[in-house]
């Protein structure tokens, strides 16, 4: 398996997509991941009539949370890399209205210049090897006054309850620089939008917090123990003891963990993009 199976679910096996596509789907379910997926939806603005395009779709959790805004004459159209992902998507979709999916890489939409109302990316910049090309084809294909909104964890951010400050750092940095892409991408996604040529931009940083299993969060601090140990950053003991310590704070209530997600938020100008300068961006830090 690839060091990041992410890039392309479909490079793997298709019992492996399958896979992956289940666990997005459980994983939009969970409340801390309504709260981010709800803060994209509200970012994105998406208006009755729009054409908007979600890149590296997965299996359409959050074209299904959008496209309720856009109809009854809009569109959204999820692209995915994963011809995998695309059939999960199609299958989970149906014949909901308003709603499409096509195979396409984000380095290369398969669209001509200036013709969509708004593009989104949400957890896809950190899977793909170069997210500035990415950004610049969003930014491209957008209309003059379009949307494009950027969304990705930084895991960094992550703090849990655990009392052994120096086994939990030790883990949690090796989750963070060595599993599942850039981790750091949260904190970039500014620069890849400046990059781009888009203007007025809003970053919005979004923490989730984790009580219980019922969070997505939750089941990932046990994930990270797994991959640290097998990385070999964590001994065996080591990682049953930091295990045994969360599932005595679930059972007992008082477990919290949480992330911080960033959404970055900018326009394609109105005009010539190569006018454009420094003095015509706008910060808005919520
Ligand atoms: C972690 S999933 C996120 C799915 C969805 N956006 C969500 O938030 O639930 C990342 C998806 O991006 C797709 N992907 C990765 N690299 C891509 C690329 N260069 N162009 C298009 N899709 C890509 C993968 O196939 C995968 O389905």
């Amino acid at each position: 398996m690839p060091r990041d199976a992410w890039s392309n679910p479909s490079a793997v096996s298709a019992e492996d997509a399958a896979r992956m596509a289940a666990f997005l789907e459980d994983r939009a379910a969970c409340p801390d991941q309504i709260l981010v997926n709800t803060a994209l939806r509200d970012a994105l603005a998406p208006r009755p009539g729009e054409r908007i395009v979600e890149v590296g779709c997965g299996s359409g959790a959050l074209c299904r949370l959008v496209v309720p805004h856009l109809l009854p004459d809009g569109e959204i159209l999820g692209l995915d890399v994963a011809p995998d992902m695309i059939a999960a998507a199609r299958a989970l979709a149906g014949r909901q209205a308003g709603l499409r999916f096509e195979v396409g890489a984000g380095e290369a939409l398969p669209a001509e210049d200036a013709t969509c109302d708004a593009f989104f990316a949400a957890r896809l910049l950190l899977h793909v090897a170069d997210p500035l090309r990415v950004v610049g084809e969003m930014a491209r294909v957008v209309k003059p006054g379009g949307r494009v909104v950027l969304m990705d964890w930084d895991w960094e951010t992550v703090v849990v309850t655990h009392p052994d400050r120096e086994l939990t750092r030790r883990l949690l940095h090796w989750r963070c620089d060595h599993h599942g892409g850039n981790n750091w991408s949260g904190r970039r996604l500014l620069g890849y939008a400046l990059a781009a040529g888009l203007r007025d931009l809003t970053v919005i940083p979004v923490t989730s917090v984790a009580l219980d299993e019922a969070a997505a969060l939750t089941g990932s601090m046990f994930r990270a123990a797994e991959v640290a140990r097998d990385g070999g950053a964590i001994t065996p003991v080591e990682h049953d003891a930091w295990t045994g310590e969360l599932r005595q704070q679930l059972a007992e209530g008082r477990f919290l963990a949480s992330i911080t997600y960033f959404i970055v938020r900018g326009e394609r100008a109105n005009g010539n993009r190569a006018n454009y300068g420094p003095e015509i961006r706008r910060f808005v830090i919520r």
